[in-house]
């Protein structure tokens, strides 16, 4: 396992497509490991791969993730997710581990269905709904080279932007 270092924006690596995964094999296993730790490290729920830079449909979640009893924790992996149902609308406030000190209200479908495939490379499905379908969804926009602010008005959007550039420079 390895602590993994997460590209913030404006790092033009967010804005990229992930690739499916074809191999299921122990790299895969210990590369979910690894973002999964990464993720406890950083306080996040859910982690894309594209944000260490590894551009592969891998994402993690864990919505227990600030328990500090760390058996009390529920670490999901999904591998290639995809969308094939989505109902009703839901805004929520939402952050990212690549946008700093910025969260914003985003709104989402209510209730999804996923298909993607585990770490062995079984098929499942999942219906989501609440914190885990709107978690899902932010992620999966990951792998599709999408962020939150990405959804954000127009105006907004270009604000934000403007101002996490200027500070994403200046740490640079
Ligand atoms: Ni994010």
């Amino acid at each position: 396992m390895a602590f993994l270092e997460i590209h913030t924006f404006p790092d033009p690596i967010l804005k990229q497509k992930s690739q499916p995964v074809t191999v299921f094999d122990q790299d895969l296993d210990e590369t979910t490991k690894s973002m999964l730790e990464t993720m406890y490290v950083s306080s996040g729920i859910g982690l894309a791969a594209v944000q260490v830079g590894i551009l592969k449909q891998i994402i993690v979640i864990d919505l227990k993730s600030g328990e500090e009893d760390s058996s009390l924790r529920e670490p999901h992996v999904f591998i290639n997710p995809k969308i094939v149902e989505k109902s009703g609308t839901t805004f929520s406030e939402e952050g990212c581990l690549s946008v700093i000190e910025f969260r914003a209200e985003v709104e989402r479908a209510e209730i999804i269905t996923i298909e993607y495939q585990d770490v062995t490379g079984n098929y499942q499905k999942l219906d989501a709904e609440n914190m885990m379908s709107i978690c899902l969804q932010h992620e999966i926009d990951h792998l599709n080279g999408i962020l939150f602010i990405d959804h954000l008005p127009l105006l907004k959007q270009k604000m934000v932007k403007k101002r996490l550039t200027k500070l994403g420079n200046n740490e640079a």
